[in-house]
């Protein structure tokens, strides 16, 4: 179970906030000429938990990449917290990204593995190996801090790899399919975890899923993309309140929202069919 002490970030949710990230046009085209996004408009606002859904090679990951300054829009502008990246964004700062693959050193031990952003950032030992401690303990996983990734289950792994996103205390966090590769009773665990910790700590998230009940449970606002060109198709806001629980999942309203996402995802894979 995720810790979900409340911390005050100066987070909120009231439109007057500044917006985390804002993309005005932006566009991809990559170097052998695919365009992997057409010109796309989104403003994320602080504390939201926004999903980004649609049929395989409709930009997702694209769209999450550009957001992580991981890669350079063809066209259009970008801003982070009003500025540019190199001045507010900067990776292990404000921001921090989860893969699929949870990508541990092998070699190291759990707690080692959660330091890695410290050490790399010039964090002295003896306060990294805290933050460490802290950010296991966030994800319940203070008991396997000395074990190596080997010893661990792969839901597990998936939670190491979120101590190690949260240990550089990040506003955002990026999450591409991190749990596409799990067992459902582990996927529903994670999903139920992470949205309360982020809604707790104020955290802003942006988070590639393939699946319409998982984006449901975790999302103020789901981002629905269509394909050829890759494009945002719709918006569908998800009003309920948090934190989110098992109740919610077996609620009237949650598959009444899922029957709404199930008709607009068909809606945007018929758009996504080549003329
Ligand atoms: N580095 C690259 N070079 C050329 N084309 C790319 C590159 N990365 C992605 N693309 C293309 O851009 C389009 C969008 O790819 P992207 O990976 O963003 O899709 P996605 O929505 O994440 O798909 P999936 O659901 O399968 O992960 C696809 O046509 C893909 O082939
Ligand atoms: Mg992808």
């Amino acid at each position: 179970m995720f810790d979900q002490t409340s911390v005050d970030t100066g987070a909120s949710t009231t439109s007057a906030a500044m917006p985390v990230v804002e993309l005005l046009s932006v566009d991809k085209v990559f170097a052998n000429g695919t365009r992997g996004l057409a010109p796309v408009d989104l403003a994320i606002q602080p504390g939201e938990f926004i999903s980004l859904i649609g049929p395989s090679g409709c930009g997702k990951s694209t769209l999450l990449k550009l957001i992580a300054n991981l890669i350079e829009p063809t066209d259009g502008k970008m801003q982070w917290w009003r500025g540019d990246f190199e001045k507010v964004g900067s990776p292990g700062k404000r921001l921090a990204f989860v893969f699929q693959d949870p990508t541990l050193m092998p070699w190291a031990k759990v707690d080692r593995n959660v330091c890695l952003p410290l050490e790399l950032a010039g964090v002295p030992k003896e306060e990294a190996k805290a933050r460490a401690a802290t950010a296991l303990e966030h994800v319940g996983l203070s008991a396997a801090a000395r074990r190596y990734p080997r010893q661990l289950s792969g839901g597990m792994r998936m939670r190491v790899s979120i101590a190690r996103a949260l240990v550089t205390e990040p506003d955002l966090l990026l999450m591409d399919e991190p749990f596409g590769a799990l067992d459902e009773f582990t996927r529903n665990k994670l999903d139920e975890d992470l949205v309360n910790l982020c809604h707790a700590r104020g955290l802003t998230n942006v988070f590639v899923t393939h699946s319409i009940y998982e984006a449901v449970f975790l999302s103020t606002r789901i981002v629905v993309m269509a394909s050829n060109p890759g494009r945002i198709f719709a918006e569908f806001r998800v009003d309920e309140p948090m934190p989110r629980d098992e109740n919610f999942r077996r609620s009237d309203r949650f598959a009444a929202l899922c029957r709404d996402m199930s008709a607009l995802l068909s809606d945007a894979s018929l758009a996504s069919v080549i003329a």
